[in-house]
């Protein structure tokens, strides 16, 4: 679509969001238009229900990443979040679908996003006892997250995929930079709007850092460059629909993850958080995200083409949380990767 040499006009559901934020930057970056779809109007922005009386406007691709975050540990797991979890994505999914379905002139692209979840989880002990998943794979196990997924990528396949590129993204934890925080924000630097990463660097800055229960658990992850790369790619190239996995080729287990993330900001990891706090602290049935994991590969977000920015671990966090993010002018230990 890129080739044709023409702005976009990209219309992003949830796309005041993390994930939204920088893929706007990067489309308005390079001249295309972007309008979001949000529960609260405000310029470049139309809501959810100017969605359901007036349909969508004239665009080239619409991109869904509405719902309530899973892993808001600010809120208690309760029956009435876990339905706003649910109903965020699916109803929001409903809603793009039909309005997508009534269009006179659909889009060329529709994106529906899910995450990495879709493959389940099993309790497993060893690294090796993994098995291998890819776009093609059926899930191993079913878990809430993987049940939600099911749910939210039922709702996207309602779509007429005759009119249209359907892409259903699966992705794995993404992950973003720290913004330099100052004063109190540098203990505390979370802002929703930088995902999770914040979040887990939080302990470690206070030397508690810890391998979440066995650590063997596979850890999907994502650059937020390549979040974005994979979205722009995918829109680009019209010869691409289907399932992609928005994961990096180079897949770590917890246990790898944590080592590499306290060596990058020069803490000790001094203890593992057994599996029962860890369900008290983030309720039992959202825990399996952070518990169990699942090793999945891009296979063919690869054989679409697309080359990842930061296939490896090492190389992203050093980008994202260097010393040198806090502390202007010294380099990380993890530059030599
Ligand atoms: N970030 C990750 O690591 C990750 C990993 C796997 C999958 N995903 C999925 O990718 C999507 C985008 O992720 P993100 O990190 O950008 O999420 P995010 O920062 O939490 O933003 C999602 C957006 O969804 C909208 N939203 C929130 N609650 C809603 C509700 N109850 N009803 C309708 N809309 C609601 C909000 O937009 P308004 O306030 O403007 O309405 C929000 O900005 C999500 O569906 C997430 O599950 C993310």
């Amino acid at each position: 679509m890129r080739n044709m040499g023409r702005q976009l006009h990209v219309v992003i559901g949830g796309g005041s969001g993390f994930i939204g934020s920088a893929l706007s930057l990067a489309l308005r970056s390079r001249g295309d238009h972007v309008t979001l779809i949000s529960r609260t109007p405000g310029p470049g922005r139309m809501t959810w229900s100017d969605l359901a009386r007036r349909g969508l406007p004239a665009c080239d691709a619409v991109v869904n990443l509405a719902g309530q975050h899973i892993l808001d540990l600010r809120r208690r797991w309760t029956a009435a979040y876990r339905d706003e979890v649910v109903n965020s994505r699916v109803e929001t999914t409903k809603q793009v679908v039909k309005a997508l379905n009534e269009s006179a002139s659909p889009p060329e692209v529709f994106i529906s996003t899910a995450g990495k979840c879709f493959y389940g989880t099993r309790a497993l002990d060893a690294v090796e006892a993994y098995p291998e998943l890819d776009e093609d794979s059926d899930p191993m196990g079913l878990d809430f997250p993987a049940e939600l997924v099911q749910l939210w990528e039922a709702a996207a396949d309602d779509v007429d995929s005759t009119r249209l590129r359907h892409f259903k993204l699966r992705i794995g934890i993404v992950l973003a930079g720290l913004e330099r925080p100052s004063g109190f924000a540098r203990l505390w630097p979370l802002g929703r709007s930088r995902g999770i990463l914040p979040l887990i660097v939080v302990p470690f800055r206070l030397g508690l850092g810890a391998v979440i229960g066995s650590g063997k658990q596979p850890l999907p992850w994502i650059h937020i460059d390549d979040m974005v790369g994979i979205l722009l790619h995918l829109i680009d190239h019209p010869e691409t629909r289907g399932r992609y996995n928005a994961v990096a080729p180079g897949i770590v287990t917890n246990r790898d993850f944590v080592e590499t993330l306290a060596s990058c900001l020069r803490r000790p990891l001094v203890w593992s958080a057994p599996e029962w706090l860890v369900r008290l602290v983030v309720g039992g049935e959202r825990a399996s995200i952070l518990l169990q994991g699942q090793l999945v590969r891009p296979r063919r977000t690869l054989e679409a083409g697309y080359v990842f920015r930061y296939p490896r671990l090492e190389p992203a966090l050093a980008d994202l949380v260097s010393v040198r993010t806090w502390t202007a002018g010294r380099r990380s230990c993890c530059a030599r990767a």
